[in-house]
């Protein structure tokens, strides 16, 4: 048996005298001895009235502490931050490490034995992942699940792929006032995640996939019966966890297998491209590193499987009655280790095998009959990225995927804001929209502006995409032949630095490519004037500490002293 509240005693004076103290305190909650002595279950409560993602978490403890306690152990709430994507300044990704700090040291200071970690929108999971595979403690997950669609003049909407697509044509004069506040009050129908295939999504199947959560949780509905019944049940395994001195913690699940499944699934189910950011933030406080070439390599052999926003046609809710995870998993089988360990106890394999295949269901489609034939995601190197870019390639424009075009430099998010509706900018629709100082240090936090707008007059004629390049990331629910991630970063000496307006660039996305099209000698001695370019600091608080120690986006764009020490001796 576990320790509960025996677990981690500071000392006030001897060990008997700190469990009398600690005791003493928290009847004041009105607890029994009873309750007292059993193995204790932490349950991160990331509530919050900014929150709407997470609107069913008040429910969503109730039933895992039902679980818990059903299962004889002794569940206890605590608040951590909360992260909402639209309600967090500069960015979601700047708060993104701060949550992943205090979560692990919340779980670590607290005394508990295991820990339900309930989040959904889309920084918060890998937040506590992060968090989880740092700390000692067995964890189990608990997505909040993704939101109802809703329903606009015959069509199914869904946040945001269709925020974007909408204002999209507000942009362009073919809506008016009238209706787009009209959709305005439809595109979030309920609480719960966005229900497009964006991050939140992603990285919710993907706890799945990696065996962080129980089988068929990554999916289902925020708001129906079968959520609440995966919070109980999720209160159960972890009351087991709690009891079982040999538990495996999260680093016991996240094998080099597990991560390896998860690369597999991101690319047959069309996965944000956020998602290779998280991945890499959390293999990195594994000692690992995320395997890219591996990422691109089996994005050239697993093609586009399933028909969700913003790739395809549907929503999550579409996905979880085709099967969710499970089916998709089995779709892959041949790619996937079925040895990868779980949570609750059975490995992947014997998950995939107890897959009953929904018939009729055209949502998760075979290898054979893919949805597009290629996979979601590329890796890009070349002269603009020694370190790495991506490009989610089955949302992308197919005419566009080998281009060479203008560039059109925006020197920051401001830069862009000010001038990219301007009637006078110069710029035509082959040219190549440029955004820098857009990474992890140069906006601070890595924000999703590399979904550039169209320029309004350009929008006006009818176009609809252009090649987009920038340090930046962009939102999982976007769409269009965007090149993020650019590492190193114009603002840590990256050669994004040195573009100017009237360069030429060239993306060859086959190819895996993306250049600047000048000579050598010119590109370096470019980059010797970028090299010595002074950057301002933050002079206090998080900022400074978030510029002086983030790390690039290939490295997950974690803290440098949140990874693990192996990592650091690698
Ligand atoms: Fe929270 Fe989209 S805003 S998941
Ligand atoms: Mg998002």
């Amino acid at each position: 048996m576990s320790n509960g509240l025996r677990r981690k005693l500071t000392s006030y004076g001897d060990q008997g005298f700190s469990l009398f103290l600690r005791k003493a305190f928290i009847k004041a909650m009105g607890y029994s001895d009873d309750a007292l002595d059993r193995p204790i279950v932490g349950i991160a409560n990331t509530y919050s009235d900014f929150n709407p993602c997470h609107g069913n978490v008040p429910q969503l403890i109730e039933a895992t502490k039902r679980g818990v306690m059903l299962a004889g152990a002794m569940p206890m709430v605590f608040p951590t931050i909360s992260i909402h994507e639209s309600f967090a300044s500069p960015t979601s990704m700047y708060l993104r490490n701060l949550m992943a700090m205090e979560t692990e040291e919340m779980i670590r200071a607290q005394p508990m034995d295991a820990v339900v970690l309930i989040g959904g929108c889309d920084k918060t999971l890998p937040a506590q992942i992060m968090a989880a595979a740092s700390s000692e403690i067995p964890a189990i997950f608990l997505p909040t699940g993704p939101m109802a669609v809703g329903h606009h003049k015959g069509e199914r909407l869904g946040a945001c792929t269709d925020c974007r697509r909408f204002w999209g044509r507000f942009r362009a004069g073919e809506i008016d006032e009238a209706e787009i506040a009209e959709v305005n009050n439809k595109l979030a129908s309920s609480i719960g995640t966005c229900t497009v295939m964006g991050t939140a999504s992603t990285m919710a199947n993907l706890t799945e996939v990696m065996g962080l959560c129980l089988p068929r949780a990554g999916s289902a509905p925020a708001v129906e019966s079968e959520r609440v019944r995966l919070a109980e049940e999720t209160g159960r395994v972890a009351a087991r966890l709690a009891m079982d001195e040999a538990a495996p913690t999260v680093r016991d699940i996240l094998t080099p297998q597990a991560i390896r499944n998860g690369l597999v699934a991101l690319q047959a189910m069309g996965g944000s491209t956020n998602a290779v950011v998280h991945l890499a933030a959390i293999t990195g406080r594994l000692g690992l590193r995320l395997d890219m070439a591996e990422l691109d390599r089996l994005g050239r052999s697993i093609p586009l499987l399933v028909d969700l926003q913003p790739s395809g046609q549907h929503y999550m809710e579409q996905f979880h009655e085709a099967g969710g995870v499970p089916a998709l998993l089995k779709a892959v089988r041949h790619e996937i280790d079925g040895s990868a360990p779980t949570v609750y106890g059975r490995t992947i394999g014997e998950i995939i095998d107890a897959v009953v295949d929904e018939p009729g269901q055209t949502i998760i489609r075979t290898i054979e009959k893919p949805l597009k034939p290629i996979g979601t995601i590329a890796v890009l190197h070349g002269n603009l990225a020694p370190r790495g870019a991506v490009i989610k390639q089955s949302a992308a424009s197919k005419d566009l995927l080998q281009h060479t075009g203008r560039a059109v430099v925006f020197d920051s998010v401001e830069d862009m804001t000010l001038r990219i509706d301007s009637d006078d900018l110069d710029v035509h629709a082959d040219d190549v929209l440029v955004l820098r100082n857009a990474g992890p240090k140069g906006a601070p936090g890595m924000p999703e502006a590399g979904y550039l707008p169209i320029p309004r007059k350009l929008a006006r004629q009818g176009v609809k995409d252009m090649v987009r390049i920038s340090d930046a990331r962009m939102s999982g629910t976007a769409f269009g032949t965007i090149i993020l991630h650019i590492a190193p970063e114009a603002a840590d000496g990256g050669p994004l630095a040195i573009v100017r307006t009237g360069d030429r660039i060239r993306l060859d996305v086959e190819g895996r490519r993306i250049d600047l099209d000048i000579d050598q000698a010119e590109f370096d001695r470019r980059m010797l004037e970028v090299v010595n370019r002074p950057s301002p600091a933050p002079s206090r608080g998080y900022a400074k500490l978030y510029q002086e120690r983030v790390l690039q986006a290939d490295e997950g764009a974690d803290f440098d002293f949140l990874q693990s020490e192996e990592l650091d001796a690698r």
